[in-house]
């Protein structure tokens, strides 16, 4: 574990089709340091001090916007849209009309496209030492959603040692939209091994059970007497072998949870974790309806993380804060159409403890 290697700037200078990607920090009061690039509106890596002082970084991030940029990215602290998770067959309806995106995740379309919002390069609205604020004009017909859609993304680092993250946008046509960030954590540590041990609990009664392509049913399932009632502290790698269908489906877990179970700070208490090493805890709030739990099931080791170590499978967790999956085909799940005259809004902190 090699900590202590701060992102260098100059690796995340770049110029993609014409405009300027860079490096942002944030720092906060308690020493509390997060770093972003506007190459897919990403954070890059999130510093804490642990319980004897010293900076751990708890977020999985690569060395440079070029790393960032080949095919096998795994979304690394991006802005996930316009729709995170998955849409059965890439297809929907909207008064009538057939779209149809890539299937870039088959049989299915996967976060938004092969040049979804974390490919591309959001423009700096604001930046101060304590918030980043980031803008993307989605043009009609891009990635082949309807409606000219504009949005708004602003990251704070509060000296509550909150990370938040505050969405808006607003379309001059009807539209679907499903926004989320996929920061990977490891709160041992970026680099420290798996998160298997870490200890997790999930304040949902209900799950969103999948195919095994990984679209819902439509179904809200109960969690009693299953590997994914998280509503005690568990370890994460508890139960995550199990034979279990569901976890067959997931290549471990990989699911939407129904929020909702737990109000705190007039939201959605989406999670709390604990690093078992570290002893970092991370609690989780959000106004969005639903979580998607992703335990890295996909990582393979094909990526050099921040501090040199490979990004082997498990050895980081999302905690995705989203509408449910495949929304779109799905009447009974909560609406993700936008329409022109409304203003979405959205609204995720993650808070951390030494
Ligand atoms: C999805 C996984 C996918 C991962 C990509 C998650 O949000 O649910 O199935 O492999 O993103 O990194």
């Amino acid at each position: 574990m090699n900590n202590l290697i701060f992102p260098d700037a100059v690796c995340y200078q770049t110029n993609i089709k014409g405009k300027k990607t860079n490096l942002y920090v944030l720092e906060n009061n308690n020493g509390m340091k997060a770093y972003f690039t506007n190459f897919g509106g990403r954070l890059v890596a999130l510093y804490l001090p642990n319980r004897d002082g010293n900076l751990v970084n708890v977020t999985l991030g690569l060395q440079s916007v070029a790393a960032y940029q080949k095919p096998t990215d795994v979304y690394y602290g991006a802005i996930v849209g316009r729709f995170a998770n998955r849409i059965a067959k890439g297809t929907f309806g909207i008064d009538g009309k057939t779209y149809q995106l890539a299937i870039n995740n088959a049989p299915n379309a996967l976060h938004g496209g092969k040049e979804g919002f974390h490919q591309v390069v959001w423009e700096v609205i604001n930046y101060d030492a304590q918030s980043l604020a980031l803008f993307y004009l989605s043009k009609d017909g891009e990635e082949g959603f309807p409606g000219n859609l504009a949005v708004n993304v602003v990251y704070s680092l509060t000296d509550d040692n909150e990370l938040t993250i505050s969405y808006e946008a607003k379309t001059d046509r009807k539209t679907i939209l499903n926004l989320t960030n996929h920061a990977y954590f490891n709160l041992n540590g970026e680099g420290s091994g798996t998160i298997l041990n870490h200890q997790l609990q999930l304040f949902a009664d209900e799950f969103t059970p999948i195919d095994k392509t990984s679209i819902p049913f439509g179904n809200l399932q109960g969690l009693t007497n299953t590997p994914f009632d998280f509503r005690a502290m568990t370890a994460i790698g508890a139960r995550i072998d199990e034979p279990h269908e569901q976890l067959l489906f997931g290549n471990g877990y990989d699911h939407n949870y129904v929020l909702g179970a737990k109000k705190e700070k007039g939201m959605n208490k989406v999670a709390k974790v604990k690093g078992d090493i570290s002893g970092i805890e991370m609690d989780v709030y959000t106004t969005e309806p639903g979580v998607q739990l992703y335990t890295g099931n996909y990582l393979a080791g094909v990526h050099t993380l921040n501090g040199g170590e490979k990004d082997y499978r498990r050895t980081g967790f999302c905690l995705e804060t989203q509408h449910f999956p495949d929304s779109p085909n799905q009447p009974h799940f909560p609406t993700t159409i936008l329409q022109p005259e409304a203003i979405f809004k959205s609204h995720t902190i993650y808070q951390f403890s030494a």
